[in-house]
């Protein structure tokens, strides 16, 4: 199995092959989704809420990401790994994002960055990847401005809303985008934009039509023991598993049965 790259991506939308993608923030998680041969990893700015315990991703900086996209490099040999460029790291100017994008290729060993926005980020998404930084966009909700946005809402609803999304979608396809990530959107606009446009979508929230899916891995596997969104499915309960393991691990150490024997050295 060789490396995922960006024309893998554009091959499978041609040929209708769906893939998933996941999020991963460690080396042993990044082992795993490797090895069951997902794609596409994302080191997101949901290591916020999922890594660094913070109410959403606004605090996120790119000094968090580094570290843990080093990480998920190393552990994943196969995987496209793409690094989210945090809130207030590709905002103020389009020289600003190719600063951070350079970043996270140089010492993170990035694949790719995702950055969220619409049509306003077209120069940022032009500039990043004529400057050999491969983008993956990010429209719909989008955490990052959530207090813009009025909270966690579908976006995209209603025909000038659905009509300024896939105006939004174009204009990053036609900035040099290789994907777009698509967030808690009608499945039916989702299906429209992945029908108009020749770069594939990533939905999560955004129905079976996109050309392929994104979890928060620690919410698809249950990690996350706490509420999770009604689109994501839980393939496992990880959390609770974990919870089982160190109460077993604190009895037997209590009651005198860890380390017995076999576990000691003479
Ligand atoms: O940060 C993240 O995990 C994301 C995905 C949910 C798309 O941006
Ligand atoms: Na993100």
């Amino acid at each position: 199995r060789k490396r995922t790259r960006i024309h893998h991506l554009a091959e499978m939308k041609q040929r209708g092959e769906r893939w998933a993608m996941l999020t991963a923030y460690d080396v042993y998680s990044a082992e795993i989704f490797d090895e069951a041969g997902i794609p596409v990893l994302l080191v997101g700015d949901s290591a916020g809420n999922n890594v660094f315990g913070f109410d959403n991703t606004i605090p996120v900086t790119v000094d968090h990401l580094v570290p843990l996209t080093r990480a998920v490099v190393q552990g994943a040999p196969h995987a496209l790994v793409v690094a989210d460029l945090p809130f207030g790291s590709y905002h103020v100017s389009v020289e600003q994002a190719v600063g951070t994008g350079i970043r996270f290729l140089k010492e993170a060993g990035a694949h790719a960055v995702k950055l969220e926005g619409g049509a306003r980020f077209a120069p940022h998404v032009e500039a990043l990847s004529g400057s050999g930084i491969p983008v993956m966009a990010h429209l719909g909700f989008t955490p990052q401005a959530e207090h813009a946005l009025g909270g966690f809402r579908i976006q995209g609803r209603g025909s000038s809303a659905e009509q300024k999304l896939v105006e939004d979608a174009l204009a990053l396809q036609e900035a040099g985008a290789f994907a777009v990530v698509l967030e808690m959107v009608p499945g039916e606009v989702a299906k429209r934009v992945t029908a108009e446009l020749t770069i594939p979508t990533v939905g999560i929230g955004a129905g079976p039509d996109c050309d392929a899916q994104v979890l928060v891995w620690s919410d698809m596997a249950g990690m996350n023991r706490g509420r999770i969104p009604r689109f994501v499915k839980q393939y496992a309960r990880v959390g609770d598993a974990l919870l089982e393991a160190a109460k077993a691990y604190a009895a037997d150490v209590k009651g005198g049965t860890y380390p017995d024997e076999a576990h000691t050295y003479h």
